[in-house]
């Protein structure tokens, strides 16, 4: 037993971890489905999920045996050998979601960083580009990570700011603006256009009906590829499989992340067609852990959890109720809930003096992990696994934090 304290393991990380982070002041130890407990032994829900990446539940059994499986039996190899459970999970991860093929990797913004590869290299392979003047399109507000890459296409200070200089070939224009991007797309050198269907870290921005499929439309006119960031929107997390099925657009390149391990692991992954995929040779991209038999095992169970407890359909359902309650909390300075299956958000006008941060602080003492993302905006994403009673103790949760500050 440890019998040492949050102030203990708090100060311990400040010490000695970089302060990247801003964590919310609690220290966790174990989860559970969708609790967590911390080191003196209280119990929250998780209204997190570590960003999406728990969609199934913490420690769920049968990905919890897959990775332990595969760990006792093989569990790296590199690409440098073939290996007996790799191209299975390439089989069932291309099936799962139809496309030809999958490349994988581990972390999401190394998915994005494939997908602007891969997009690069069939703008000068097939759509005939003059070599080093592609351009690939990304919208404000997108947050895909946080390499040299990643960061080059934010206009979030605080990710760019005195980290340049920056990769070229990237152009920015405004999000959910079908205008914008009919007009960038009149630039003949544009290869690709990156889009969240759904801007998580934004704060659940969510666009208009219709302008996924419009930009779809759009891409394919002008010969240029439309490439889905799915890493926190996919994998049921907003109701559907994926949030582009609500408008029946299928991405040319999909990118995956987070949930495709439940939470066990880091996996991610871009899948696409032969004429896309194709245009990659051995030796031009890899990653030592990228498909690794972990990796593989984890991803197939992860998967396959999804689709035997329907978390699609649940998150799609206890979506409706978690709005319709939270919308019924009458307090001034919350002026918006959004969002799409359980991927929600409130956004906090900051009132005396009081932001999204206090918020948290009382949710988490009341028993509800949740995290602002900026100064006024509270995320609600519980482990789809979540019940539609556990939703209604939650909201209790929710609305009695909420009218404490009347
Ligand atoms: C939409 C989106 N893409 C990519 C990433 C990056 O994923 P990772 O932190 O695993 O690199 C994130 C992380 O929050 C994300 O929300």
């Amino acid at each position: 037993m440890n019998s040492k304290t949050s102030e203990y393991f708090i100060e311990l990380e400040n010490k000695y971890g970089a302060h990247n982070y801003h964590p919310l002041p609690v220290v966790l130890k174990e989860g559970d489905g969708i609790f967590v407990k911390d080191v003196e032994n209280k119990a929250y829900f998780d209204f997190l999920s570590a960003y999406s990446a728990v969609n199934q539940g913490h420690n769920h059994p049968k990905i919890l045996d897959a990775l332990i499986k595969q760990a006792n039996t093989l569990s790296l190899t590199s690409r440098a050998f073939y290996n007996n459970i790799l191209g299975e999970y390439e089989k069932f991860i291309s099936q799962y979601f139809g496309y030809d093929k999958v490349l994988p990797m581990n972390t999401g913004v190394e998915g994005g960083e494939t997908a602007i590869k891969l997009c690069r290299k069939w703008a000068y392979k097939i759509k005939g580009i003059p070599e080093n003047q592609a351009k690939v399109l990304f919208v404000d507000g997108n947050f895909w990570g946080r390499t040299i890459s990643a960061i080059s296409t934010s206009n979030d200070p605080l990710s760019y700011k005195d980290f340049g200089p920056f990769v070229p070939g990237f152009k920015n224009i405004p999000y959910n603006d079908i205008d914008a991007l009919e007009e960038a797309l009149s630039d003949p050198y544009v290869a690709g256009f990156m889009v969240e269907p759904i801007q998580g870290e934004a704060g659940v921005v969510v666009p208009d009906d219709g302008y996924l499929k419009s930009a779809k439309k759009l891409c394919e006119k002008n010969q240029v590829l439309f490439i889905a960031d799915e890493v926190q929107t996919g994998i049921a997390r907003t109701g559907k499989l994926l949030a582009c099925d609500y408008e029946d657009v299928k991405p040319d390149i999909l990118i995956l992340g987070k949930a495709l391990s439940g939470g066990m692991y880091p996996v991610s992954a871009a899948l696409a067609n032969d004429e896309i995929m194709m245009c990659i040779k051995p030796g031009e991209h890899g990653s030592t852990y990228g498909g690794n038999p972990i990796a593989c095992a984890v991803g197939m169970a992860a998967l396959k959890v999804v689709e035997e407890e329907n978390l699609a359909e649940n998150a799609y359902s206890c979506g409706m109720v978690f709005r319709n309650r939270l919308d019924a909390i009458n307090v001034p300075f919350v002026s918006q809930i959004r969002g799409k299956g359980l991927l929600n958000a409130a956004v906090i006008d900051p009132f005396d003096g009081k932001t999204a941060w206090d918020v948290c602080m009382r949710l988490k003492e009341n028993g509800l992990l949740a995290k602002p993302t900026h100064d006024d905006i509270i995320r609600f994403a519980p482990p789809l696994v979540i019940s539609e009673n556990q939703i209604h103790d939650a909201c209790d949760i929710i609305e009695k934090t909420l009218l404490s500050f009347k």
